[in-house]
């Protein structure tokens, strides 16, 4: 490199000099001309005669050690990464409790009947609740004109509504814990510059989404105090439910993709294996659907009726199965049909699963072959915990175990996919 640009000069020079020659140069461009053509020809000298000599191929390329040793430092970006992505996670983790918790006491706000005890939305003030008689006879007042009350719990006194206004306020009130969490934990991180590059956008998104699941909780909400309804709409419940799943969903992804170094994440992109990917993107929207249709079926009581197995009322089909008009209403309305769709999507996803775990024992990544073999294991578990709250006419225990089951598949169908798409690697004494 630094041989062709002194011949690049030195030709530059001899080109000056031919030209200075034609257009009459003065005697100091002429000495400055031959001093430069001196300097050329003797570093040209020096190079050919250094490459002439014979060297040795352990020579030493540098000559002079640098006086203090070069200490190298990670950048900006890089530094404190790894413990900024591990707080980043415990705090991840906390939402995804949180989560969880207010999951399970909204089955069960839904299997008290407790979730139109409360008939305002009040998201700051409501944090308060009633503190002396007057107050609480005020709620209970507005509870008194509901529909729900008045065809079903007429007669109800107060320490009864107590019950299930607890229960309600409860579930909400574990929602604005989790606002709380969240907005105190961006600040922190935000403030202490713990954010890791690229990761800002993505847990603003969790907020956005989190708002949301309150806006749509009220809209279900209102959806049981139109003229007379007495329950909330089946479709609001399940979308409210897939709500929760979704953000279930982004927070342990995130969690997977932190528990790893970023660039290790990106280098195991690589060794992803494309058609094991597909099957088991297909096995994660099949769960998601069968999480929206056991929304449907919890949110119309439909677990309560055809209570044998494996069939329905006796019949492969249940009797009546279109009979609401027009026909599409029997899919959020019909019991049978409702818990019909429930049962054959869990046949369905057992086939899937099967087709992923076999997929996935031809994976030349152990951990590949390992977590798709628990998936069906979870799956299976949860088929047989659906049988068993169905044949027991789904009281709330079994039910409450059935939701929090479905959490477990979620998050191991989700781990399937992250560990297909980002696969662990292993060392190649581990293969086989
Ligand atoms: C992959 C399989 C399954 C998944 C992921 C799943 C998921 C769910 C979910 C998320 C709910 C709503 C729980 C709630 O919000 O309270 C539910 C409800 C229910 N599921 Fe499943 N389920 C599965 C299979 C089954 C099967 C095979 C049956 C019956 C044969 C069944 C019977 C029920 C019943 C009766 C309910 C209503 C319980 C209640 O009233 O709270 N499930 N399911």
């Amino acid at each position: 490199m630094c041989g062709s640009f002194t011949v690049f000069s030195g030709k530059w020079f001899e080109g000056r000099h031919e030209a200075d020659l034609n257009w009459g140069a003065t005697p100091d461009s002429f000495r400055v001309r031959r001093i430069a053509a001196w300097q050329y020809s003797s570093r040209t000298a020096r190079i050919s005669s250094r490459m002439t000599q014979k060297r040795s191929i352990f020579e030493e390329v540098a000559t002079a050690k640098p006086s203090t040793p070069v200490i190298v430092q990670a950048g900006i970006i890089d530094r404190n990464a790894g413990t900024a992505r591990r707080t980043l996670r415990v705090w991840l983790i906390i939402l995804f409790a949180l989560v969880t918790l207010t999951l399970i006491t909204g089955g069960l706000t839904r299997l008290t009947d407790a979730g139109l005890s409360i008939t305002e939305w009040r998201p700051v003030t409501g944090a308060l609740p009633p503190m002396n008689s007057d107050a609480w006879e005020m709620e209970f007042g507005k509870y008194r004109m509901t529909a729900e009350y008045r065809q079903q719990n007429r007669g109800m006194d107060l320490s009864e509504f107590k019950v299930i206004y607890w229960w309600e306020w409860g579930h909400r009130q574990l929602g604005r814990v989790i606002g709380l969490v969240w907005a105190g934990g961006m600040i922190f991180f935000w403030a202490t510059r713990r954010i890791p590059a690229g990761w800002t956008g993505r847990l603003l998104f969790l907020g956005v989404l989190g708002g949301l699941q309150g806006g749509l909780g009220w809209w279900m909400v209102t959806s049981g105090f139109i003229g007379s309804a007495v329950d909330v709409a089946s479709y609001r419940l399940a979308m409210h439910l897939g709500m929760a799943f979704l953000i279930l969903a982004f927070i342990s992804w995130f969690v997977f993709d932190l528990s790893r170094p970023a660039a290790e994440i990106m280098q195991s992109r690589r060794n992803r294996e494309t058609g094991l990917g597909s099957y088991t993107a297909m096995l994660v929207c099949a769960v998601f659907l069968q999480i929206l249709l056991g929304g449907l079926v919890a949110g119309i009581d439909a677990g309560r009726n055809y209570n044998d197995w494996p069939f329905m009322a006796g019949g492969l089909f249940p009797p009546e199965m279109w009979q609401i008009q027009p026909w599409w209403r029997n899919l959020f309305e019909n019991d049978g049909t409702v818990q019909f769709m429930h049962r054959f999507w869990g046949y369905v996803i057992v086939a899937i699963g099967i087709g992923v775990w076999l997929a996935g024992r031809g994976s030349g990544h152990r951990r590949t072959r390992r977590v798709t073999a628990w998936i069906i294991a979870f799956l299976l578990a949860q088929v047989a915990l659906g049988i068993l709250t169905v044949i027991s006419s789904a009281p709330w225990h079994f039910a409450i175990v059935h939701q929090v089951a479905a959490v477990v598949l979620w998050v191991a169908v989700l781990l399937a996919l992250h560990q297909v798409r980002y696969p662990v690697s292993q060392s190649v004494r581990e293969y086989g």
